[in-house]
């Protein structure tokens, strides 16, 4: 059973934003799928990690467009961002050393703010990068990296190497950033250096 429905009211109406929020909706869904029909620690982090790449690059795409568009209320924004981002490395961190379990509380806490998220502050920025000036620079985006996001239904391996094409393409990263290997706090630091920051 899907832990979140998508309804209308979630829908942005630009098409790139909503193909990614859709795909944070149906990973969080499958990972509540994964932990209730019981599936090993294996597969479960898999899925905690895919969700911490995808909502990085989600994310970093965001302000992508804020930057771009200088956004007012991008700082706040961010923190909004960063405080989901710092939970769910958080809990990876301390999943993967076996200190903790994914429980139904962890579950409701990503999807709650992931609901919360996308039908409050993400419809925020909407009118503001919607008006006429902007939009060609949208679409222009939208273009750029559409071919990059060939998202929602792809549950395979290759959707983690659409991730990592993704998210180098956004931070210019080179491969070595973005190896699996890659540990959180080094997924940070990229985050800093993408937005300007020491
Ligand atoms: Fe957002």
């Amino acid at each position: 059973m899907a832990l979140i429905y998508w309804i209308p009211s979630f829908n942005t109406n630009i098409d790139i934003i909503d193909q990614q929020h859709r795909m944070l909706v149906d990973l969080v869904n499958q990972l509540n799928e994964a932990h209730q029909t019981g599936k090993d620690r294996q597969i479960l982090l898999k899925l905690i990690e895919k969700l911490g790449v995808y909502a990085a690059t989600h994310f970093a795409r965001e302000e992508d467009l804020f930057e771009a568009h200088g956004y007012p209320n991008a700082d706040e924004h961010l923190q909004e961002h960063d405080y989901f981002e710092d939970m769910l490395f958080q809990f990876e961190d301390e999943f993967k050393a076996g200190k903790q379990d994914l429980t139904f509380n962890v579950l409701m806490f990503l999807s709650d703010w992931l609901v919360n998220h996308i039908n409050g502050s993400d419809k925020d920025y909407i009118p503001f990068l919607t008006t006429n000036k902007k939009i060609s620079k949208l679409q222009d985006l939208e273009k750029r990296y559409r071919g990059n996001s060939s998202i929602v239904d792809d549950r395979d391996s290759s959707q983690n190497k659409v991730l990592k094409e993704d998210k180098k393409l956004y931070r210019g990263q080179s491969e070595a950033d973005t190896n699996e290997t890659t540990d959180n706090s080094s997924k940070k630091k990229s985050k800093m250096v993408y937005r300007g920051q020491s």
